[in-house]
């Protein structure tokens, strides 16, 4: 039988460039994003020949960058590409990235007659302040317009990024943004803790002193009052980051987080297939420079996970999800037990209430445990 696959793929262009991200993307030209679909569906086309049959498509996510910002037309146009060379499950779930500044009905009318079923739309935030402090170049009401018109298709299955911690946010602000979303019914939510990114605007000016990053007390606070306003309003934390109202948690992601098989498509796209991870380059001209030339994908970097690197990135990624880490797993993947391995860690944290062991042999983060989880994951991924 066919094994399940995960199909990602990337879309480096955005309408403006926000001063904290530093995601491979760019304000590019009409002709640079046609040129860049045409190799982006060569690649696709590669691909397939390799994997197609040994696997069945179950969820695909079309992320960024920004793709609606690409040209009417170029969305079906790589739709088109998968469901020609790959084999696509019926009920496979389909997910686009939407910038509220890039959408139109017709747009949004264009990714669900290809298919697409599920939108993720980033807000961020709903002050226009903040809004503008980010660089981002759209409303709230650009973002209410979006849901609006994606609903008036039919479609419920919805997400909202927003974001806490960036400098001058207050937390009333970050309030006011999750009850428009409770009050918009929008069933998922991920909620990102800002990062400081090598290289980006935000990054120098916060060297230079100009912006202030809040205390690490005050995005902890942030950070349970987003946990607590979710969970009064029914929304599961089933990852750190992420929360969902009962039957839209994200398939895609969990394959992330399982460390299932996927394929990533584009430039700095990046697979995970049988153990081995791999990386499409980050430069646009180069990634069509090579398969114009040579006919191959241009792979940056590629590693043979070790057995120690695989225990790691299992405890590290179960452990950011409310099921937990899967002992019963981690012995059948390594032949060693993860708790008799951690005894005296683990008696320590349970004590202490940061995690639980269930009655599956599951060991999760509590509430306290997600406000600590990076040094929790730091001891426990340490010998
Ligand atoms: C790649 S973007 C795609 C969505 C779309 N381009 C947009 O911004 O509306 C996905 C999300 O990553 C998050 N993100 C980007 N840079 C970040 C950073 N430096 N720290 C935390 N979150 C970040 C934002 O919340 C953004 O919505
Ligand atoms: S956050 Fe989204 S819109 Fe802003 S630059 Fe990054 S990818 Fe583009």
């Amino acid at each position: 039988m066919k094994k399940s696959l995960s199909l990602y793929i990337h879309i480096p262009f955005c309408n403006s460039k926000c001063n904290y991200c530093n995601f491979v993307s760019k304000v590019g030209t009409e002709q640079e994003k046609r040129k860049y679909v045409e190799f982006l569906k060569r690649e696709i086309v590669m691909r397939a020949k390799e994997y197609n049959k040994l696997y069945t498509v179950a969820t695909i996510y079309i992320g960024g960058g920004t793709p609606s910002s690409l040209p009417l037309g170029s969305i079906k146009d790589i739709f088109q590409t998968i469901y020609k060379y790959f084999t696509v499950k019926n009920d496979a779930e389909i997910t686009i990235e939407l910038n509220p500044n890039s959408v139109s009905d017709e747009k949004i009318n264009e990714y669900i007659m290809s298919g697409v079923n599920r939108f993720s739309i980033g807000l961020q935030c709903i002050n226009k302040y903040v809004l503008l402090a980010m660089g981002r170049t759209h409303t709230v009401e650009d973002f209410d317009n979006t849901i609006e018109m994606i609903r008036s298709h039919g479609i419920s299955n919805i997400s909202a990024d927003i974001m806490l911690g960036y400098p001058g946010q207050k937390l009333k602000v970050i309030q006011e943004t999750l009850n428009h979303l409770i009050e918009l019914k929008i069933p998922h939510i991920s909620s990102y803790m800002l990062s400081v990114e090598e290289g980006t605007e935000l990054q120098l000016m916060v060297d230079k002193g100009v912006k202030y990053l809040p205390n690490e007390n005050t995005v902890v606070k942030m950070y349970q009052t987003i946990a607590t306003m979710l969970k009064n309003h029914g929304y599961a934390r089933y990852e750190i980051s992420n929360f969902a109202k009962p039957g839209f948690v994200c398939k895609h992601n969990k394959v992330y987080w399982n460390r299932e098989d996927y394929l990533g498509f584009g430039v700095a796209a990046h697979s995970y297939i049988s153990g081995v991870r791999f990386a499409n380059t980050e430069d646009i001209n180069k990634y069509i420079d090579c398969i114009e030339g040579t006919g191959k994908v241009p792979v940056a970097s590629a590693q043979i996970l070790t057995t120690n690197e695989k225990k790691e990135e299992f405890v590290m990624l179960s452990l950011r999800t409310a099921e937990g880490l899967d002992t019963a797993a981690y012995q059948q993947e390594f032949g060693e037990s993860f708790l008799a391995k951690n005894k005296e860690k683990l008696a320590f944290y349970i004590k202490n209430d940061f995690l639980i062991i269930d009655q599956a042999g599951r060991v999760k983060a509590t509430d306290k445990g997600f406000l600590v989880l990076n040094k929790l994951i730091l001891e426990l991924c340490s010998d």
